[in-house]
């Protein structure tokens, strides 16, 4: 399949228009960026490690019934994927307190929570990506109350089937974040990618972070973290 227009570049993804006019063809970058985007770096190889990660969670999420947007993975870096209205809500799920919920609730980093906690952000920049309610999601019109409450089962059946799938590869799945998109026909499905860029994994024994907090928090070894993530995904290819 050719690629043809660019139609969007985003911090960690570029879109092409392709030959099929309902597809599109998503290009993984290898730019890293944090804290909306205030730390740029760039990790040769990161874009194909992303791309393998994220075919091989979203092939394990689609066989246990998730719908999602992905076509064929057609190189090292590039997947086809169906042609969406993406939903401008960043659903986040939770397992363990880190990052920003520590932060705004006090919460005690590696707090365990006592159930899967799902949040909503606004998929907007300039805003910082704020947090935000369903009645907030309402008012600025962004799903309706329908597709709000679908957003959440989806979070939390992903979640299941995530955090067993890498309790089994010695990883705690920390929290996730997932993007949605409706197809032509008004069907919500999964979108964007799911990484060590938009998930946090700590090694189950040490808690050792293999995920984009390696380099949020400066540690280095951010493309071996990514390589370990990739290796112990296919490790245990059982499906
Ligand atoms: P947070 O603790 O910074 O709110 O992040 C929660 C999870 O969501 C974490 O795994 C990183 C991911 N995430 C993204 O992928 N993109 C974002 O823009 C944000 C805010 C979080």
């Amino acid at each position: 399949m050719k690629k043809l227009d660019l139609l969007y570049e985003g911090k960690g993804k570029r879109l092409f228009a392709c030959e099929n006019e309902d597809m599109l063809i998503a290009e993984f970058k290898d730019d890293l960026t944090a804290y909306n985007a205030q730390k740029r770096g760039n990790e040769k190889g990161k874009g194909a490690l992303n791309c393998q990660i994220s075919t091989e969670l979203f092939r394990l999420l689609e066989k246990n019934g998730i719908k999602t947007h992905l076509v064929e993975t057609i190189s090292d870096n590039e997947q086809l994927v169906k042609k969406v209205q993406i939903i401008p809500i960043e659903v986040v799920v939770r397992n363990i307190a880190t990052g920003s919920l520590t932060k705004r609730l006090g919460i005690k980093d590696g707090t365990v929570l006592p159930f899967a906690l799902v949040e909503f952000y606004y998929k907007d920049d300039d805003l910082g990506d704020p947090i935000l309610n369903d009645e907030h999601c309402l008012i600025l019109d962004l799903a309706s109350e329908s597709e709000l409450e679908e957003l959440k089962r989806l979070g939390r059946e992903i979640n299941v089937i995530l955090k067993s799938f890498f309790k089994d590869r010695n990883l705690k799945l920390v929290d996730f974040k997932v993007e949605f998109g409706r197809d032509k026909d008004g069907n919500i499905l999964l979108s964007d990618e799911i990484s060590p860029d938009s998930c946090r994994f700590w090694d189950a024994k040490t808690n050792e972070k293999l995920d984009k907090d390696r380099f949020r928090q400066g540690l280095g070894g951010v493309k071996m973290a990514y390589e370990e993530v990739l290796k112990r995904i296919l490790k245990g290819n059982d499906r």
